[in-house]
């Protein structure tokens, strides 16, 4: 079965540039609707437990370290195949790569700083959602 809900994160390149209310516009434009969202910071041990999955590839300490930088803006995103469907509207991993119109394309400067994370799949969806909402903060 194919879940209706998936995680994102605006990075704290894009809430520094002020860009998250231009990306949540897009987000729901694109159909999505936003079941919870907050705006906080992420100790560099939650980062690191946040992707811990990445703990041996070589970029994994750079990205804990950029990923607590700064505030983040996390969401949970309701729709269906809601995580294939985000994955399409932020586009690649590098900016430079991605689709006209896609969100890193818009809004990202680099394959670390690209804007926004998404999840992978609807299992990674329901952890990372869990990881920064409780049930009653979804709406
Ligand atoms: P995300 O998890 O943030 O939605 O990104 P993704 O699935 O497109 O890419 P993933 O392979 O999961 O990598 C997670 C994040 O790590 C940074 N990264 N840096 N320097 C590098 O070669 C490199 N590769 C990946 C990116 O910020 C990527 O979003
Ligand atoms: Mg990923």
């Amino acid at each position: 079965m194919i879940g209706n809900r998936t995680f994102m994160m605006i990075k704290p390149s894009a809430v520094k540039d002020g860009f998250e209310g231009k990306i949540l516009s897009k987000i729901q434009e694109a159909g999505f609707r936003l079941v919870a969202l907050k705006k906080t910071q992420l100790t560099k041990i939650q980062a690191g437990v946040f992707y811990e999955v990445h703990k041996e590839r070589p970029f994994y300490s750079d990205l804990v370290e950029f990923m607590s930088s700064g505030p983040i803006v996390a969401a949970i995103l309701e729709k269906p195949n809601a995580v294939q469907e985000f994955r399409q509207l932020i586009g690649a991993t590098d900016p430079s790569k991605a689709d006209p119109g896609t969100i890193r394309q818009l809004y990202g400067i680099s394959v670390s700083e690209n804007a926004v994370h998404g999840s992978d799949s609807d299992e990674n969806a329901a952890i990372e959602s869990s990881f920064f909402f409780s049930g009653k903060e979804r709406f």
